[in-house]
């Protein structure tokens, strides 16, 4: 790091990755580190503190080093999944800590919590994402942690992290946001009073469909911050440099990725709204939305790229749809350059609440024409 950061807009700290020139050789790219351990110097010294590959390299750090800048954090660290940084948090809390987390959310991290209540690691309360009263009715002085995801997925409710801060810090409970569809172009949770945010960067954060990896942000360096750091060390989760050197590069371009992806959302969403082979379109953008009103306060840049479309008609009819669509491509996970749709019963089967007609739609940055006129060839020749 050669520059100060502070000054710039996140768009211009993403787009110089923070900055980095290399001091030695003037690169403006940071290298990409493999070696899994590092010679120390004639003093028997860690040269700039590298010392093992589990513990990080400096292309990992660098990566670090450029979320915690967009995020407007302390601190943030680098996991090999997006599913790796939220259980590093909960890996630190004392054992049967009460977690209260949404009933509707990114189904994988509530099946490994609903594992770790079955075993008494953690008791898990839910709430509705949309309802604080819900969340009010469970949380006691006794709970460790409140888990939010917003906008949720699958179905994109909205939840209002300042007042669910406002009601975590008077029972004294931590505070994680899951961020993945609302990255830093559009939400900062940390500024909205949460403790912890993390994100797939998987998602939008690398958009490009070419890397797994998690990142965890942090206002506060204390004591459970370090004990963090150390289960990701402990259990080996860190993003290895390679992964870390693509994922700059996806932030990269982080910012005009995600405006034409909302922009793109804007269009797509409301032709359909209303569509005679439409049910219903989830989509926080949509100003009848239930969630509208907060993500307005809430996502000051944009509501994203993400949305559900129930179509009229049943599972069978819904997974034709997802299978006759030519540009939009029928695969899991979201936030990449390109569209995809998926049918999320067939995943996540009967357990979560997702309506057997539901396609879940991650619209990218080709022409939204084009987008709108795959979707309704796929339409048409399914309900023919
Ligand atoms: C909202 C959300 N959070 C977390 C995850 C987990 O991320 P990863 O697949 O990178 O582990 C996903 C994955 O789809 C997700 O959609």
């Amino acid at each position: 790091m050669t520059r100060k950061n502070a000054k710039y807009a996140p768009e211009t700290i993403a787009s110089h990755a923070a900055g980095y020139i290399d001091e030695t050789t003037g690169a403006v790219i940071a290298p990409i580190h493999l070696a899994s351990t590092y010679a120390r110097d004639a003093d028997y010294e860690l040269r700039d503190n590298n010392t093992y590959g589990r513990y990080g390299t400096p292309t990992c750090h660098q990566a670090e080093t450029v979320l915690a800048a967009l995020e407007g954090a302390e601190q943030a660290l680098l996991f090999n999944s997006g599913l790796s940084a939220p259980l590093a948090v909960l890996e630190t809390l004392p054992l049967g800590a009460h977690v209260i987390a949404p009933e509707t959310m990114y189904y994988a991290a509530l099946v490994w919590m609903q594992r770790q209540d079955a075993k008494g690691i953690l008791k898990l309360s839910t709430y509705r994402p949309a309802d604080l009263d819900s969340l009010k009715a469970v949380i006691t002085p006794q709970t460790a942690l409140v888990w939010v995801e917003t906008p949720t997925n699958p179905t994109w409710a909205v939840t209002d992290i300042a007042a669910v801060a406002k009601i975590t810090k008077a029972n004294d409970a931590l505070l994680m946001v899951d961020s993945t569809t609302a990255p830093p172009c559009t939400t900062k949770p940390l500024e909205l009073g949460a403790d912890y945010v993390f994100h797939s960067a998987t998602k939008y954060l690398n958009g490009h469909s070419d890397v797994i990896a998690g990142a965890l942000c942090t206002n506060a360096i204390n004591d459970r911050w370090e004990d963090i750091k150390s289960v990701r060390i402990l259990q080996g989760t860190v993003l290895p440099g390679f992964p870390a050197y693509l994922l700059i590069r996806g932030i990269r371009t982080l910012y005009i990725r995600w405006d034409k992806a909302c922009a793109n959302a804007m269009k797509i969403a409301p032709y359909f709204a209303g569509h005679p082979m439409i049910e219903a379109v989830q989509y926080p953008g949509l100003p009848d939305d239930p969630g509208h009103a907060i993500a307005k306060k809430q996502m000051t840049g944009g509501f994203g790229g993400m949305m559900s479309i129930r179509v009229k008609g049943d599972a069978d009819l819904a997974i034709k749809v997802a299978s006759l669509t030519k540009l939009f491509l029928p695969a899991t996970s979201l936030g990449g350059v390109e569209s995809l749709i998926e049918h999320r019963y067939t995943v996540e089967g009967p357990d979560f609440g997702t309506a057997p007609n539901l396609l879940r739609l991650s619209i990218g940055i080709e022409d939204a024409d084009d987008l709108i006129h795959d979707l309704e060839q796929a339409l048409t020749r399914a309900n023919s």
